[in-house]
């Protein structure tokens, strides 16, 4: 394993783009924000960039990562888009909306990255020191989530370096991220299929559509569709409870609106996704709330329930797969 490096830590700045630009030329590793999580960037037409980032994020070597582009020019150098991929990326781009598209001949993204598919995911973050790394590098950067492959992901550079210290060579600080959840992948097949829910809400590609997306279908035993949707994902150390009616004194409780449940006076500690029951700043707190509670109480993490439309189809995605049985 990669414990060896010393991770310098730069707060956001043209200085900052320029070394991280010098680093992924170099083969390095480096972590950004996006509005989204961090990401853990690699030159994408660099394998050997790609191998190591593997390695330090521990991450298994068929689950693919995303490219990201600065713009759709550069998305269709790599991918090729359809009527429907178009009018996404036309609609949502930059933003929280990644795209699975088939490869194109010219594509540049290393074989390592995509795990052997005929398919890339490919991304267009609205950030703008995101926006600034890709334009200075003018090449595709692939960037999973930058935290240790199963924990939470990170939404502040504090996070990253919690995860990674030693592991990388660079985090770029931006300050917390705004969504707070990973991109929305649809797999645009032959039918739309919403691969993994997220920053976009399903009932806004839907609109643009004007057609339902599909949901995927993995035929029992086979490889799934987005290979990186193991269930326990996002996996804190404490014992996760959903949908929680009541807490059980000493239980930590990651509440949603009001009134809180019976029981939470009793609670080891109370952090609150959004008093006022907001689905979009409850995203953004999710993971860090997650991180802030976890460990802290002997009993486990008592969720309340946290409605599903909009975001919370994302929020909901998140917190089963926190809650999941530990391999
Ligand atoms: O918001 C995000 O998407 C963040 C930021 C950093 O951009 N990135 C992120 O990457 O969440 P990661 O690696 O944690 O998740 C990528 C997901 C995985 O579930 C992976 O299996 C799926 O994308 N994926 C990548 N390439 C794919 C492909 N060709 N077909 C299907 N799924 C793919
Ligand atoms: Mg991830």
């Amino acid at each position: 394993m990669t414990v060896d490096l010393t991770t310098a830590v730069l707060p956001a700045s043209d200085q900052a783009v320029q070394t991280a630009n010098s680093c992924l030329r170099g083969g390095g590793l480096v972590a950004f924000p996006t509005e989204t999580v961090y990401g853990l960037g690699a030159d994408a037409t660099n394998g050997a960039a790609i191998a190591r980032l593997y390695q330090a994020k521990a991450r298994p070597a068929f689950n693919p990562l995303i490219a990201h582009v600065a713009d759709l020019e550069a998305a269709q150098r790599i991918g090729r888009f359809g009527p429907a991929a178009l009018q996404l990326a036309q609609s949502f781009w930059p933003g929280p909306l990644t795209l699975v598209v088939p490869k194109t001949e010219s594509c540049t993204v290393a074989e390592l990255a995509t795990a052997g598919l005929g398919t890339v995911a490919i991304r267009v973050p609205a950030h703008p020191v995101a926006q600034a790394i890709l334009r200075a590098l003018g090449r595709p950067v692939v960037a999973p989530s930058a935290n240790r492959s199963g924990h939470v992901s990170p939404t502040t550079a504090a996070h990253v370096h919690g995860d990674l210290d030693g592991r990388i060579d660079l985090i770029v600080d931006g300050g917390p991220v705004t969504v707070g959840v990973e991109s929305t992948i649809v797999g645009c097949f032959d039918t739309p299929v919403l691969l993994r829910p997220g920053g976009v809400p399903r009932e806004a590609i839907e609109a643009v559509l004007g057609a339902p997306l599909a949901q995927p279908q993995a035929p029992a035993g086979a490889a799934p569709l987005a290979p990186g949707m193991l269930s326990s994902h996002y996996a804190p150390r404490s014992a996760v409870r959903l949908n929680a009616s009541s807490v059980t004194p000493g239980e930590a409780l990651l509440a949603f609106g009001q009134p809180l449940p019976p029981g939470s006076e009793a609670a080891s500690r109370v952090l609150n996704l959004s008093e006022t029951g907001d689905l979009t700043e409850a995203a953004a707190h999710l993971f860090g709330y997650l991180r802030a509670l976890d460990g802290k109480s002997p009993i486990g993490i008592a969720v309340m329930p946290v409605p599903t439309h909009g975001l919370g189809e994302a929020i909901n995605d998140r917190l089963a797969r926190a809650a999941a049985p530990r391999p």
